[in-house]
C-alpha cells in the first residue's frame, strides 16, 4: 500500500466526520497473469496483487443509518442497515452494499448503522479489480465493526455474491482471493476446483508494467456472463460427447478437445480450446518460474494474448497493438490482455532495469495509433488485505 493512501484518506475522514474512524483495512486490487477466464471454469490461474488498493475507513452511527463517501468521486450514499439493496444511483457503492448485505444474512441485525469512507489507487474499469478491492476493505472493516467472524474463503465469497446478486456479474473468485492472499514478490497460484493458493516467489527484479488503454471494460455489459454461459455450453457438450460427469471445462483434456472439437458447436470449441489453454499455460508458467525461466513464462503470456484475441474474442484493438508493440520492444518478456478483457489494461512482463523504457516505448506506440496517451503504471507484486490496527486505524 502505498502509505499516502492512508494518510489522504484520515485526513478526508477529519473534514467530515466528527470523532475518529473505530476500524480501518486496506485491500489491493490485482492484475491476472495467466489463466483467463478459468477461475468459473475450475481451473487455475496466476496473479499477483497490486501495491495498490482501497482503504475503508469506518465508525458507528448512532442510528441505523448507514454513510457511505466515495472520495474518489466525492459522491455520498444513504441507506438504512435493516433494508440494504442495490443503488441505481450510485453503482460503486454496490459493491459495499452486497458485502454488507452478504455479512448480515444469518446474524442479528447490529444496531447501529456507520458513517464509512473509502479512497482507491486503483484505476477503476482497467481490468484491475478496484471492485475487489472494495469488497475486500468493506468486508474486513464492517465484519470487524459488527464482531462478525469471518474466515477467508468466506469473506471472498461474499465479494463475489456481491458482484452476482448486486453488480450483475457472475465473476469467479480470482479477484478476491488474489486481494486476499496477495504476497510481496510472488504470484498466486489458485486451484479454482480446491480453492487453494500456491505462492510461487518471483525475482525481486521483476517489474510488471500496466497499461492502460482507457477503453471502458463494463463487465456488467453482458459480454462477461455470455462468455461464461458459453463455457458452461461447451462443458454441457463434452459431458454429451464423453459420455462421463464433466463438471466443468477444468474436466477435459487436451487431446479430449482435439478428439471431439470438430463434432462441436464452432464457438463452444473456441471457447473450451482457450479455457483448456490456458489452464495448462497457468499451470506450466509456475513451472517455469520455480525453475527461474521468466522468459519462457513471458512466451506463455504471448501465447495467451493469442488465444484471447482468436478463440476467446475478450480483446480489442488497443490492447492488440499494445501487446504487438511489447512484442517488438527490447527488455519485454511477456504481455497480455488482464482480467475479463474487452479492454482495460495490458500487462506487461520487465525487469526493473528497463521498466521505465520500455513503459515509454509502448505509450508512444500507443500515442501514434490512437492519438491519445496509454497511462502506464509500474506495479510490484504486493501484499493482501488487512486490518489496519492500532496506529493506522
Ligand atoms: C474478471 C472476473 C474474474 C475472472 C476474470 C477473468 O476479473 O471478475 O472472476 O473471471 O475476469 O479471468
Amino acid at each position: 500500500m502505498q502509505s499516502s493512501l492512508l494518510e489522504t484518506a484520515r485526513a478526508q475522514w477529519t473534514r467530515r466526520f466528527a470523532g475518529g474512524p473505530a476500524v480501518a483495512a486496506y485491500a489491493p486490487g490485482r492484475a491476472e497473469i495467466l489463466g483467463n477466464h478459468t477461475d468459473y471454469n475450475e481451473g487455475w490461474a496466476l496473479s499477483v496483487a497490486l501495491n495498490r488498493g482501497t482503504v475503508f475507513l469506518a465508525a458507528p452511527a448512532a442510528d441505523t443509518r448507514c454513510r457511505l463517501v466515495a472520495c474518489d468521486m466525492n459522491e455520498e450514499t444513504v441507506f438504512d442497515l435493516r433494508s440494504v439493496a442495490p443503488s441505481r444511483e450510485h453503482p460503486w457503492s454496490n459493491y459495499a452494499r452486497g458485502v454488507l448485505a452478504m455479512l448480515l444474512r444469518g446474524h442479528p441485525l447490529p444496531s447501529s448503522g456507520f458513517d464509512a469512507l473509502l479512497l482507491g489507487d486503483v484505476p477503476v474499469g482497467a481490468g484491475l479489480s478496484s471492485s475487489a478491492a472494495l469488497e475486500m476493505a468493506a468486508g474486513l472493516a464492517l465484519a470487524d465493526l459488527y464482531g462478525i467472524p469471518i474466515g477467508t474463503l468466506d469473506l471472498a465469497r461474499a465479494g463475489q455474491a456481491a458482484e452476482h446478486e448486486f453488480a450483475g456479474t457472475r465473476c469467479g473468485l480470482l479477484d478476491q482471493l488474489s486481494s486476499l492472499h496477495g504476497r510481496r514478490h510472488a504470484l498466486m497460484l489458485t486451484d479454482f476446483r480446491s480453492l487453494s493458493v500456491r505462492t510461487v516467489p518471483l525475482d525481486k527484479d521483476i517489474r510488471f508494467l500496466l497499461c492502460d488503454t482507457q477503453v471502458k471494460h463494463n463487465l456488467t455489459d453482458g459480454a462477461y456472463n455470455e462468455r461464461r454461459a458459453q463455457c458452461e455450453t461447451a462443458a454441457r457438450e463434452f459431458e454429451r460427447l464423453l459420455k462421463r460427469p464433466v463438471a466443468a471445462l477444468r474436466d477435459v483434456s487436451w487431446p479430449e478437445w482435439e478428439t471431439h472439437a470438430a463434432e462441436m458447436d464452432p464457438l463452444a470449441a473456441r471457447r473450451a480450446a482457450h479455457v483448456i489453454g490456458e489452464n495448462q499455460r497457468a499451470l506450466d508458467g509456475a513451472a517455469l518460474l520455480e525453475q527461474g525461466d521468466p522468459d519462457a513464462f513471458g512466451r506463455l503470456m504471448f501465447a495467451s494474448h493469442a488465444s484471447s484475441r482468436e478463440r476467446f474474442e475478450n480483446s480489442c484493438p488497443e490492447l492488440d497493438a499494445l501487446v504487438d508493440a511489447a512484442h517488438a520492444a527490447p527488455g519485454v518478456m511477456g504481455a497480455r490482455l488482464s482480467g475479463g478483457g474487452f479492454g482495460g489494461a495490458a500487462v506487461v512482463l520487465t525487469r526493473k532495469r528497463d521498466a521505465q523504457a520500455v513503459g515509454q516505448t509502448l505509450a508512444e506506440a500507443f500515442r501514434l495509433r490512437f492519438k491519445r496517451t496509454c497511462p502506464v503504471l509500474e506495479i510490484e507484486p504486493g501484499d493482501g488485505a488487512t486490518l489496519l490496527h492500532g496506529a493506522d486505524a
